[in-house]
């Protein structure tokens, strides 16, 4: 594995990956901005709640995808398209461990084989129309597919990115959905960028970033800002800071972003992370979550609370960061969009790039999408 560390202060800001990138696009390489992605890591579809008794139809980098929990409650995943006429399965309903097509009712069992024809006559036999079916998990609130190779999957012992603070009680979480009319790398682009806070003024948690280190692999890039912090969660009123200004104090705190391909992760000092789970719909459509935990570590009282109490006061409070959350991404996503918009309109006009951290972003973007399958 190809490891760097470069510190930041060592590198100019015109840095040889950013020429590198350059000379690709050059070269007659693909535009970064119309990359596929890497099938072989695991991709957030949908939250848990979503798929109830309905299936439901989704779009993972242009493959339809239906998801359905059969009876007893074990997710499946599928293409989303009826081998008969070709609609949307999702259209249709479930029965049993099976999906049931709307529009002449043949019958699909989990593993993409049509089981059952309501109008089969005894001199016919079951059509032979198998459907592709994805390895899918239900972990931490939220449910993942794998559209990569399964033997890769199990050779490599893949895993989706674990969120440990999701059933933890000691963190209240808050989610936000990001549906963006703009290729993903022009997200993770926004994530890594600490120094976009200008555009969030009150919504953002921290001020005054600088870059103090950068490190690279085939897998991730991880940038170690430094910066003050409106942040920390150590009284019982802190929460309202999230809402009054007035009330933060600004302190120095470390703040590290990662994209651990193909997600995000951020944390501030000890009470604050933040993670965006990436589901690209299409190169210029991309869906994701953005999933915020505030620590409640700095209370060992609470910490001796029952855990019906606990569990409660999570259930809560969770969401507490909405307005904080959902302002960033309106913000946020009026940006992207006309970036999107500008490359459709002159895809060879750039601007020049003054944070080290997008330059590996990109050449990480391209590593993945490049990798033979
Ligand atoms: S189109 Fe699906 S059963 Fe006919
Ligand atoms: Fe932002």
């Amino acid at each position: 594995m190809d490891i760097s560390t470069v510190a930041a202060e060592a590198t100019p800001a015109t840095s040889s990956p950013a020429a590198a990138g350059a000379k690709a696009e050059e070269a007659g390489q693909a535009s970064l901005r119309q990359l596929g992605i890497n099938p072989n890591h695991w991709y957030v579809l949908a939250r848990s709640r979503e798929l109830q008794t309905k299936p439901l139809g989704l779009t993972l980098w242009q493959q339809p995808i239906l998801l359905y929990r059969d009876r007893n409650s074990q997710v499946h995943a599928l293409e989303d398209r009826c081998p008969h006429r070709q609609v949307k399965l999702s259209e249709g309903q479930v029965s049993g461990s099976e999906i049931v097509c709307a529009y002449h009712g043949w019958h699909f069992n989990a593993a993409g084989a049509c089981s059952h024809v309501p109008y089969l006559e005894a001199n016919q036999k079951l059509p032979n129309c198998t459907l592709r079916t994805y390895p899918v998990r239900e972990q931490d609130g939220f449910i993942w597919v794998f559209p990569g190779d399964p033997a890769r999957l199990d050779a490599e012992k893949i895993e989706p990115l674990s969120l440990p603070e999701w059933d933890h009680l000691n963190y209240i979480a808050t989610v936000s959905v990001i549906n963006v009319q703009a290729h993903y790398s022009f997200l993770i682009e926004n994530l890594m960028d600490m120094y976009h806070g200008h555009l969030h003024q009150d919504y953002q948690a921290w001020t005054e970033p600088v870059l103090q280190s950068l490190e690279t692999t085939d897998e991730r890039v991880d940038a170690h800002y430094q910066a003050q912090s409106y942040y920390r969660i150590d009284k019982i009123w802190s929460i309202s800071q999230l809402f009054i200004p007035a009330l933060r104090q600004l302190h120095p705190e470390p703040l590290d972003v990662s994209y651990a391909y193909p997600n995000w992760v951020a944390t501030l000092g000890q009470d604050f992370k933040i993670c965006c789970l990436f589901s690209p719909v299409n190169a210029t459509h991309t869906r994701a979550y953005l999933i915020h935990f505030t620590s409640l570590q700095a209370f060992p009282n609470l910490h001796k609370q029952p855990q019906w109490f606990r569990r409660w006061l999570k259930t809560r409070l969770f969401g507490s960061a909405q307005k904080m959350l959902d302002g960033l991404v309106e913000q946020d996503v009026v940006m992207l969009e006309q970036e999107q918009q500008a490359y459709l309109a002159a895809p060879h006009r750039k601007g020049p790039e003054l944070n080290r951290a997008l330059v590996s972003v990109q050449k990480l973007i391209r590593q993945q999408a490049t990798q033979r399958v």
